[in-house]
């Protein structure tokens, strides 16, 4: 394809200096398997390659998030938990960890964390929030003193983390 925009719209050269988009890169192919729309041609190339030898790649990536959805409904419904701290979070796409806790109670309170740039210049794009403005997103935030310092510590999601 001439055109290196994704089919949402979004365009490499939108993404800023430290991005780029011509480049494949892991989170957006795993927007591309997760039937996202926030990847780019060369992200599809690869995508594709990979399940040339990996052809259960599509439903390991459906089933992984289906999973997380799976925990944050039972979390914060059942459990009555209301502050989530999502690690590893992966480009915004249907169900985010947000959506799926806000529809059940609305004033969850959800912090994204991701070590990839990219993910936070996609999530300040395109997350929202039913309450209290767009999530949290820094990469910059990690590590044991963070996961343990707020008033009460929440279930700590960390699903697919390549390390
Ligand atoms: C498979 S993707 C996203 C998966 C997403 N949680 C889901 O369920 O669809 C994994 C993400 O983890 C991030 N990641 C990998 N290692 C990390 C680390 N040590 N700390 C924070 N994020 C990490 C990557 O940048 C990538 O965006």
């Amino acid at each position: 394809m001439t055109d290196s925009s994704s089919s949402s719209g979004l365009r490499p050269q939108m993404l800023g200096k430290q991005v780029d988009g011509t480049v494949p890169h892991s989170a957006r192919v795993w927007n591309y398997w997760l039937g996202g729309t926030d990847n780019f041609a060369a992200d599809r190339v690869l995508g594709d390659q990979v399940r040339a030898v990996f052809p259960n790649i599509v439903e390991v990536a459906r089933a992984s998030r289906a999973f997380l959805g799976r925990a944050v409904r039972y979390l914060a419904g059942e459990a009555g938990i209301r502050q989530f701290l999502d690690v590893g979070t992966g480009l915004p796409t249907a169900d985010n960890t947000h959506e799926v806790a806000q529809r059940i109670a609305p004033q969850s309170r959800i912090v994204y964390v991701d070590n990839d740039p990219l993910v936070l210049v996609h999530a300040r794009a395109l997350l929202t929030s039913t309450r209290r403005g767009p999530p949290t997103t820094s990469r910059r935030m990690c590590g044991t003193r963070t996961r343990s310092s707020g008033p009460r510590r929440g279930p700590w999601i960390s699903v697919n983390r390549s390390h």
